[in-house]
């Protein structure tokens, strides 16, 4: 199985409503949304109106995608004015397809996508609970260097939490 997804073709593109029904699979999933800013969603309309208005206005949010069905999200977020040298990273994958190393690749190549898209972005970081051992192991893989811990930096489903930079 493992040889099977490394050889198939990993694909970004930006999303589409029709991706409602893929993009349930993660957002819908505790397993995945435990550590994500978006709650889990319940509903179908929830998921529309999250792709719409959400993902669809968003500077840089890609759907990671094998035969251009949606399996995970990673999104570049540009910070405004005088932060425009930095952008933030996040990324989710389904649960079925975890510990295959597709996130690693689809945030390589949203980085280089991210560099040559916004001009005045030098540094990438990415926050993370310090519970989410997967994410700082993805992050570390990727060559980001930890700066620190922010201490009750963030609320996070309703518990104020520390984060790693
Ligand atoms: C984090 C996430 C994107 C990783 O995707 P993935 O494709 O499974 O990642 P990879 O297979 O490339 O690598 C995962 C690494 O973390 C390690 N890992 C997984 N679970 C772990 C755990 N509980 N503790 C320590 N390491 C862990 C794996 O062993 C692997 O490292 P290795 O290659 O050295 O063995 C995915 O787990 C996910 O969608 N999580 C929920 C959403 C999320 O946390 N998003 C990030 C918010 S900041």
């Amino acid at each position: 199985m493992e040889m099977e997804i490394k050889s198939l073709e990993i694909t970004l593109r930006p999303y589409r409503l029709s991706d409602a029904e893929d993009f349930s699979k993660y957002t819908g999933d505790e397993t995945v949304t435990q550590f994500t800013r978006w709650n889990t969603f319940k509903s179908k309309e929830e998921v529309l109106s999250y792709i719409k208005d959400a993902c669809i206005p968003h500077p840089y949010c890609r759907s990671i995608c094998i035969n251009d069905c949606s399996i995970g999200m990673v999104f570049v977020k540009p910070q405004d004015g005088d932060d425009m040298c930095r952008a933030e990273i996040g990324s989710a994958l389904a649960a079925e397809y975890w510990g295959q190393g597709i996130v690693i690749r689809a945030v390589k190549m949203a980085i280089t996508e991210g560099f040559k898209e916004f001009t005045d972005l030098v540094r990438m970081q990415a926050l993370v609970l310090i519970e989410n051992k997967a994410s700082q192991r993805v992050l570390e893989k990727l060559g980001f260097h930890m700066e620190g811990l922010l201490r009750e930096y963030t609320i996070h489903k309703g518990t104020v939490k520390d984060v790693f930079m």
